[in-house]
């Protein structure tokens, strides 16, 4: 039995992970992170009362032999040092990272493995391994990514539509990709070598991503959209188990599912 800490319990992905890890017979959820001083009553009733709920990350690490993190970059960083130092294999599908909170992913790594991916589809796993190859066998045609997502999302372009474009960007080495967000108001001429990437916020859309490619004369949309979020937590759960035996690293989910 594979024996999980879910940091981020009370939020939407949180929770999913562990709706679907009740219904695996090889995973159980047996630790929860949760903000200090937050009044846990409600979520108490939900939950195994086995499972322990605590704000201390090394009490959550010395109990789990792999820890799934679902929360806010902050949380993440400070969740990659305790996992390096209990010496926990760390599954994190948080977005929103900047430099410095990558920069502690890849320090962690050093000691422990650790996946991270923005998204845990294998739907979006399986679109980055085909992208490089669309890109560079049109070479000429103009990319946009368009991706759509539920109003409370916090950052924006979605860190999944950015790993869309990096997969074609480095299929197209010779001709550098311009990031643009969004067009304009005002001037907004497409210039050569301009990818565009849109994000639209509204109601509860799980998660939506349209890659399009166009010539002059035709043109190629590919849209991944996730029914719920249990495609997520799936992936996760699955990438726990794939990650658990592995050597210290940096691991990508496509790298886990696919070598
Ligand atoms: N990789 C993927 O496949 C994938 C899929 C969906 C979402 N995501 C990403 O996963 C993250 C979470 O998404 P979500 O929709 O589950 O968000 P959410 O519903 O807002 O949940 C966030 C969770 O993190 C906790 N949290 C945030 N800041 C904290 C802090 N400083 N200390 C302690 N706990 C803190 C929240 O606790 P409180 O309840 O106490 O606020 C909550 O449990 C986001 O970055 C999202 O983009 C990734």
């Amino acid at each position: 039995m594979l024996r999980i800490g879910v940091i981020g319990i009370t939020g939407r992905m949180g929770q999913a992970v562990l709706d679907v890890a009740a219904g695996t017979h090889d995973i159980a959820a047996v630790a929860g992170f949760v903000r200090p001083g937050r009044d846990t009553t409600a979520l108490r009733r939900s939950l195994p009362p086995s499972l322990l709920l605590t704000d201390a990350l090394p009490d959550l690490m010395r109990l789990v032999d792999v820890v799934i993190d679902f929360s806010h970059p902050d949380l993440t960083l400070a969740a990659a040092r305790a996992a390096a130092a209990s010496g926990v294999p760390l599954v994190t599908g948080t977005t929103g990272l900047a430099e410095a909170h990558r920069a502690a992913l890849c320090e962690a790594a050093q000691h422990v493995p650790i996946v991270h991916a923005a998204n845990f589809s294998v739907g979006i796993a399986v679109l980055l391994r085909l992208l490089p190859e669309l890109a560079r066998t049109l070479a000429e045609w103009d990319i946009e990514v368009i991706e759509r997502h539920h109003r409370a999302k916090r950052d924006a372009p979605s860190g999944t539509a950015i790993r869309l474009v990096q997969a074609m960007s480095r299929a197209r080495a010779e001709t550098p990709l311009t990031y643009v967000y969004g067009r304009g108001p005002g001037e907004a001429l497409r210039q050569p070598g301009e990818v565009g990437l849109h994000a639209v916020r509204a109601g509860g859309e799980v998660g939506r991503h349209t890659v399009l490619l166009a010539s002059d004369d035709e043109g190629l949309e590919i849209t991944h959209w996730a029914q719920s979020r249990r495609a997520y937590a799936r992936g996760a759960l699955e990438a726990a188990r794939r990650i658990r035996n592995r050597p210290p690293g940096l691991y990508s989910f496509s790298e886990l599912l696919f070598s």
